[in-house]
């Protein structure tokens, strides 16, 4: 959003002019702007960052039907702006076929058929046999940094997890994995821009996918990758082209919004002392309980997604009394609906313990987040590990000095400088 301001309620609007969004105060701070959005102009069309005019969507309910919505295509043949627009709807940097043919760019019956198939693969059971991998990890990041007594959580821990677990669970051998860790970084340090570094990483992305399915066909292991290949649904198989945009979906979806869930998370979690003081009560009492509840709540309080990913009307249709044309974006703001004091019970206060907290954090309807099981083992064994490793964990900065990065679809911190009593080394 960088310096992009745009955007008061429009000379339509009879509530006058509106807040101002995709500055860089909304994306320190939006839920101001969300409340009165949804408060006066629930389903608005502004003009974004990138020029694109676009609807966006804010109350709970109406986001929720929208979500599931089937004449909201997902599809960017179905946007009627000029094809200039349509790259940035999709992964940054790529503007070829390939890749964008995934899940979140497609329709049934395509989706039904994909998703089932990948389903077959990436299955709850692979997840949670995963969880040991993911404490390793957890734990050697950890390791890394605990003797210094400081550390910024979001370049020596919440960037580096996501990426290596899910390398791990595709099938990336170790030895390559800083690679994709330099790509990956690259694509979230310029994610959105058609700038030339994203787009070298997404090609060398794809060249080492193409590649690691082809050797992965010949020599399969027990790995996501060769259970994607394997998979089978009535004789049908995902093609290498499919399997590589599976790959490479799984990569882009499960990646930054992961970073997000912990650094957002742990930022929470420090910015409200009692809810922390809770948390750690509940690990020394052995109750697991309320750090499920509490990844939950943290998702709904200052969730990674910000705003669900593109959908195009397919026809004219009314959402929460507007009239919505065919051919026009429409974006539902995750973050706004989990807000609304309508679906929940003073919706700005962080509860670790809140019960009936069905949040849109992971979206809703066939688009539901394929990857929800994965990100909640990441957030809870990572939250939850630092809390307890490090348990005078604290800020090392004033709040006022945290910078957000703020993309149209994700938000969160780009540091998250802390301290704490530094570990001593074991013996080992
Ligand atoms: C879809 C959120 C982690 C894979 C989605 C959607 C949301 C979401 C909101 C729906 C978007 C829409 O309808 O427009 C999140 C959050 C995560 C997370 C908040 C972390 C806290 C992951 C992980 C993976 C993953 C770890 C995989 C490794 C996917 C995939 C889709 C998806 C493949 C597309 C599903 C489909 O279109 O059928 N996610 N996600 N996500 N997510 Fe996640």
């Amino acid at each position: 959003p960088e310096g992009d301001a745009q955007g008061d309620a429009g000379p339509g609007c009879p509530k006058g002019p509106g807040p101002e969004l995709f500055t860089w105060e909304f994306a320190t701070d939006p839920y101001p702007a969300y409340a009165w959005l949804r408060e006066h102009a629930p389903v608005h069309r502004t003009k974004l960052p990138s020029g694109v005019e676009a609807w966006l969507v804010t109350r709970y309910a109406d986001a929720r039907q929208a979500l599931a919505d089937q004449r909201l295509s997902k599809n960017p043949a179905h946007h009627d702006e000029p094809a200039h627009a349509k790259g940035r709807t999709g992964i940054p940097g790529e503007r070829k076929a390939e890749l964008m043919t995934h899940l979140l760019n497609i329709d049934p019956p395509d989706h039904t058929r994909l998703r089932r198939l990948v389903s077959k693969a990436f299955t709850p059971r692979r997840v949670a046999e995963f969880a040991p991998r993911v404490q390793e990890l957890t734990d050697r990041l950890i390791d890394d940094f605990a003797a210094k007594g400081s550390a910024d959580l979001i370049h020596e821990f919440a960037f580096p997890l996501p990426i290596y677990a899910i390398c791990d669970m595709l099938g990336v051998p170790r030895e390559d994995q800083d690679d994709f860790r330099d790509w990956a970084g690259m694509m979230i340090r310029h994610g959105g821009g058609p700038r030339g570094g994203v787009a070298r990483s997404v090609k060398k992305m794809r060249g080492y996918l193409a590649e690691l399915i082809h050797r992965k066909r010949e020599d399969p292991g027990d790995d996501l990758i060769s259970g994607l290949i394997k998979a089978s649904d009535h004789g049908e198989h995902l093609t290498e082209n499919e399997a590589a945009a599976m790959a490479f979906i799984l990569l882009f979806a499960g990646f930054e919004t992961t970073v997000n869930l912990i650094g957002n998370g742990m930022y929470a979690l420090l910015r409200h002392p009692d809810q922390r003081e809770r948390l750690q009560a509940s690990f020394a009492a052995g109750e697991p309980g309320l750090l499920e509840t509490g990844v939950e709540e943290l998702l709904r309080y200052d969730g990674p997604v910000e705003l669900a990913t593109w959908r195009f009307a397919t026809e004219p249709l009314v959402i929460g009394g507007e009239r919505i044309a065919a051919g026009d974006p429409v974006l539902v703001v995750l973050a706004a609906a989990d807000r609304d004091p309508e679906r929940f019970a003073e919706p700005d206060t962080l509860d670790l313990a809140r019960r009936d907290n069905q949040h849109l954090g992971y979206g809703h309807g066939i688009h539901y987040c394929l990857g929800a099981p994965l990100a909640r083992l990441e957030g809870q064994v990572a939250l939850g590990t630092l809390l307890t490793r490090l348990p005078d964990l604290r800020l090392a900065v004033d709040p006022a000095d945290l910078r957000w990065r703020g993309g149209l679809i994700m938000r969160g911190l780009r540091t998250l400088p802390v301290e704490f009593t530094p570990l001593v080394p074991g013996p080992n």
